[in-house]
C-alpha cells in the first residue's frame, strides 16, 4: 500500500486494509466495538455521528458489509446515502473519482467504498484530505472491517488468538478476506496459522512466512480451534478451476472432517455461504457455527471504526 492510513501524528484517518495497523490500534477498534453490545447482545450506540454523513458506494454485491455499514452509520446518528450504482451515473459513463467528487460535494463526511479493482479505496483516499475512505473490499486485496470483525468473533467466544490453532479454508487465491484475516491474526500473534486449499485456490507467492500450507483438509483442520471457511468467488476466476461438487467432497466442512478439529472448535465463514459446496448445512446450523454472531458483531465492528474515524476528531 502506498498512500497511507495515517496522519502525520499517527491517528488513524482512513480504514483502508489492515497493513500497519498495530495491536493497539486493533484492540482499540475491538474494545470500542465491545462498547456498544449490551449484556443482552443487543447492539446500540450514543449518537457521536449526529450531523455526519455517510456514503455507501458499492459496486460489488453486498448484503452484509453494505447492509451493517448502513446500520451503523444510522445508530449512531449520521445521516447515510447508499448510492445504488445500477441506477446511478456510473452507467453514463461518470468515472469513479468524479462520483466521488459529487458525493464529496454533497459534504459526505465518509465513504465506504466496495469495487472490484484492487487499490480503488486508495485511491479515492489520495484525493481529499478532510474526508474519511472506509475500504469495504476491493477487488482480492483487502477487506479489513470483515478481519476486524473476525478477530472479534474470536476474541469473544475463544479468548487470545496466541493461544490458539486457526486454520483458513477454501478459496484463498482470490480471497481478500484472507489476506486481511492472515495480516490481523499475524499481527495479534496467533499461536498457529494454518493456509488449507486445494493447489489451483492457494496462491503460489506465500501470502504469510508464518502460515503452514495444506492440500487436504483433515490434516489442514486436525486439532484446530478456530476454522474459517472461504466461499468459491467464481467472479474472480479466471478459468473455472473448481467443480463446486468435487470441490465438497475434498474440501466441504462437514460433520465427519469437523470431528478432525478440536471439540470445542468454532466455525466461521464470512458470508455469503453455499450450503453443500464450502459448508454442509448441518455444520452451518450446529451450535459451533457462528456465522450469524459474525454479522452481528459486524455491525458493532462497523460502528466502532466510524465513532472512531468520524467521531473522534
Ligand atoms: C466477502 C466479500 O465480499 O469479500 N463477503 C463479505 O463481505 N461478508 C466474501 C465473499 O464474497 O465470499
Amino acid at each position: 500500500m502506498k498512500a497511507s492510513q495515517f496522519d502525520r501524528h499517527g491517528k488513524l484517518k482512513h480504514l483502508l486494509s489492515m497493513e500497519g495497523l498495530d495491536q493497539t490500534w486493533i484492540n482499540k477498534i475491538l474494545d470500542k466495538a465491545e462498547t456498544f453490545i449490551g449484556a443482552d447482545g443487543r447492539v446500540t450506540g450514543p449518537k457521536v455521528l449526529e450531523g455526519k454523513t455517510v456514503a455507501n458506494l458499492f459496486f460489488e454485491p453486498s448484503t452484509r458489509t453494505r447492509s451493517t455499514f448502513e446500520l451503523a452509520a444510522k445508530k449512531l446518528g449520521a445521516w447515510v446515502i447508499n448510492l445504488d450504482i445500477d441506477q446511478s451515473s456510473a452507467k453514463k459513463g461518470e468515472s469513479i473519482k468524479d462520483t466521488f467528487l459529487t458525493m464529496l460535494a454533497m459534504q459526505c463526511d465518509a465513504i465506504v467504498v466496495r469495487h472490484p479493482d484492487e487499490g480503488t479505496a486508495e485511491y479515492l483516499s489520495t484525493l481529499d484530505d478532510t474526508r474519511v475512505v472506509l475500504n469495504a473490499g476491493d477487488g482480492a486485496h483487502a477487506h479489513p472491517t470483515q478481519a476486524l470483525l473476525d478477530l472479534l468473533t474470536i476474541r469473544r467466544h475463544k479468548g487470545n488468538v496466541q493461544a490458539l490453532t486457526v486454520a483458513i479454508v477454501g478459496d484463498i487465491l482470490h480471497s481478500r478476506v484472507a489476506r486481511s484475516q492472515i495480516q490481523a491474526l499475524e499481527t495479534m500473534g496467533v499461536k498457529s496459522l494454518r493456509l488449507v486449499a486445494p493447489d489451483a485456490l492457494m496462491p503460489t507467492a506465500p501470502l504469510s512466512q508464518r502460515a503452514q500450507c495444506f492440500n487436504n483438509l483433515r490434516q489442514g483442520i486436525e486439532g484446530a480451534d478456530v476454522i474459517i471457511t472461504l466461499r468459491l468467488q467464481h467472479e474472480r476466476m479466471k478459468e473455472s478451476h473448481i467443480n463446486p461438487a468435487e470441490y465438497f467432497k475434498t474440501f466441504g466442512i462437514t460433520l465427519e472432517q469437523l470431528s478432525y478439529a478440536h471439540k470445542d472448535a468454532i466455525v466461521m465463514h464470512p458470508g455469503p455461504i453455499n450450503r453443500e459446496v464450502e459448508i454442509a448445512s448441518d455444520v452451518a446450523d450446529s451450535t459451533q457455527s457462528l456465522i450469524l454472531k459474525q454479522v452481528t458483531y459486524g455491525l458493532a465492528v462497523r460502528m466502532a471504526v466510524l465513532s472512531i474515524l468520524l467521531g473522534e476528531k
